[in-house]
C-alpha cells in the first residue's frame, strides 16, 4: 500500500481520542490506534507505538490534555494536583528525548495561567496540544529548508547517509534530519539515500524506507556495520541525523550508533549535520554528559522476533542513544538556520 505523503501524521487528534499510527506494526501494517486515557498514552509511549522526539512531544501533549479531561473536580489546586502527577508519569516514560518533557511544560505552563475555571483550563490544554503539533509542522519545514542551504554544494546531486528515522512519523508528519532530505529531493538536489539499519529496533529499515518508498524517493538499505565501508568508498556526499537531546555546547544525543557514524565522517572528511527543532536543546544542560542514557530491554538485542540470538549465559547491555561530541558536528540545523555547534547559545530564550 502506497500512502500520499501528507497521510502520514503519526499523532492525530479526531473524534474526541489521540490516533496514533502504530509504528510497531510497520512496515507490513499500517493502522491507526486510538487512545483515549493517559495511562494508554504512557503506554503507547514505552512500547514505542510512537517514537521520536518530536512526535513524543506532541504525544505527550495530548496525553497531559486526556488525563487533564478526566480529572473530576472543580477546584483548581486540587486539579492541578492530579496534572502534576499525570505529567510525572508521562515524563518518565522515555528520559533521553527532551522534547517530551519539553511539551509538557508548556502545558503546565498554560494550566497555571488559564485562571480559575477549571472547565476552561481544559479546554486551553486540548488548544495548546494542538498548538504544539501544528508549530513542529512550520518547524520541520523551516528546517528542512535550512539545511537544504547548509548541504554541500558539490557534488550537484548528493547522496546522503541518515541513521534511525527522523522522518515523517517521528515528529507531526514533516521530519528532521528526513525533512532536509525530503527538502534536498523536491529541490533537484539528492539522488539517494542510504538507510542505516539501526540496530536493535531498526527503525531505518522498517521507518525510513518506508517513508521513502512513500514518497519516490531512491533509497538503498545497509546495515551498521556497512556505514564505514560505504564512507571509505567514498559513495556518501554528507550525513544527516536527527537528535533526541542536545547540551548548551552541542553535544547531541540521537540514536545508539550516531556517534561512530560522526567518527567516520571525521575520518573521511564527509559533512555531519544535526537536525533538530530548538525544543531539542536543553540550555540547563553544559554538556552532553548530563543527558540521560535509556537503557531499554536487553530483550532488544538478543532475539529478533521470537527467535533467540544468542547462547542463555550472557550478559546484556542495551543502550537506545550515544552522545555525539560538537567538535564532531559540521552544523546544526534549526528552524532558525544552521549553525556551528559553538554558535547554539546565541538562540537561547528563541
Ligand atoms: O528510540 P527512538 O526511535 O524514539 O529514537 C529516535 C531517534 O533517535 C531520532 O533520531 C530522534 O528522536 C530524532 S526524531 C526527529
Amino acid at each position: 500500500m502506497t500512502l500520499a505523503m501528507n497521510a502520514i501524521h503519526p499523532v492525530l487528534w479526531g473524534a474526541d481520542q489521540v490516533l496514533l499510527i502504530d509504528q510497531n506494526r510497520l512496515p507490513q501494517t499500517y493502522c491507526q490506534v486510538a487512545i483515549s486515557d493517559y495511562e494508554a498514552m504512557a503506554q503507547a509511549i514505552k512500547t514505542m507505538v510512537v517514537r521520536g522526539a518530536p512526535a513524543l512531544g506532541i504525544a505527550g501533549a495530548y496525553g497531559l490534555y486526556l488525563g487533564a479531561r478526566a480529572i473530576q473536580t472543580e477546584e483548581l489546586g486540587v486539579f492541578l494536583a492530579h496534572l502534576e502527577f499525570i505529567a510525572d508519569t508521562l515524563r518518565q516514560t522515555r528520559p533521553t528525548a527532551v522534547n517530551l518533557s519539553w511539551a509538557i511544560e508548556q502545558m503546565l505552563n498554560v494550566a497555571y495561567t488559564s485562571g480559575e475555571d477549571v472547565a476552561i483550563v481544559k479546554e486551553k490544554l486540548l488548544a495548546q496540544a494542538h498548538q504544539i503539533r501544528e508549530a513542529d509542522l512550520q518547524t520541520c519545514q523551516a528546517i528542512g529548508e535550512h539545511g537544504l542551504n547548509a548541504l554541500p554544494p558539490r557534488p550537484e546531486k548528493l547522496t546522503i547517509l541518515t541513521h534511525c528515522n527522523a522522518g515523517a512519523l517521528a515528529t507531526a508528519g514533516y521530519g528532521t534530519a528526513l525533512g532536509v532530505i525530503r527538502s534536498a529531493w523536491a529541490a533537484g538536489r539528492l539522488a539517494r539515500v542510504y538507510a542505516d539499519e539501526t540496530r536493535p529496533r531498526c527503525q531505518g529499515a522498517k521507518l525510513t524506507v518506508w517513508e521513502c518508498v512513500q514518497e519516490g524517493i531512491p533509497v538503498t538499505l545497509i546495515t551498521d556495520s556497512m556505514a564505514a565501508h560505504c564512507l571509505q568508498q567514498r559513495r556518501i556526499d554528507a550525513v544527516v541525523v536527527g537528535a533526541d537531546r542536545i547540551a548548551r555546547n552541542g553535544d547531541t544525543a540521537n540514536k545508539i550508533g550516531t556517534y561512530s557514524l560522526a567518527v567516520l565522517c571525521m575520518m573521511h572528511n564527509v559533512p555531519f549535520y544535526v537536525a533538530a527543532p530548538l525544543s531539542t536543546v536543553d540550555f540547563r544542560l553544559q554538556d552532553g554528559t548530563q543527558i540521560p542514557i535509556e537503557e531499554r530491554d536487553p530483550s532488544e538485542i538478543y532475539q529478533i522476533g521470537d527467535t533467540r540470538l544468542c547462547p542463555e549465559g550472557a550478559d546484556f547491555y542495551n543502550p537506545a542513544f550515544d552522545v555525539t561530541p560538537a567538535q564532531l558536528i559540521t552544523a546544526i540545523i534549526t528552524e532558525r538556520g544552521a549553525l556551528e555547534p559553538s554558535q547554539l547559545l546565541t538562540l537561547q530564550g528563541e
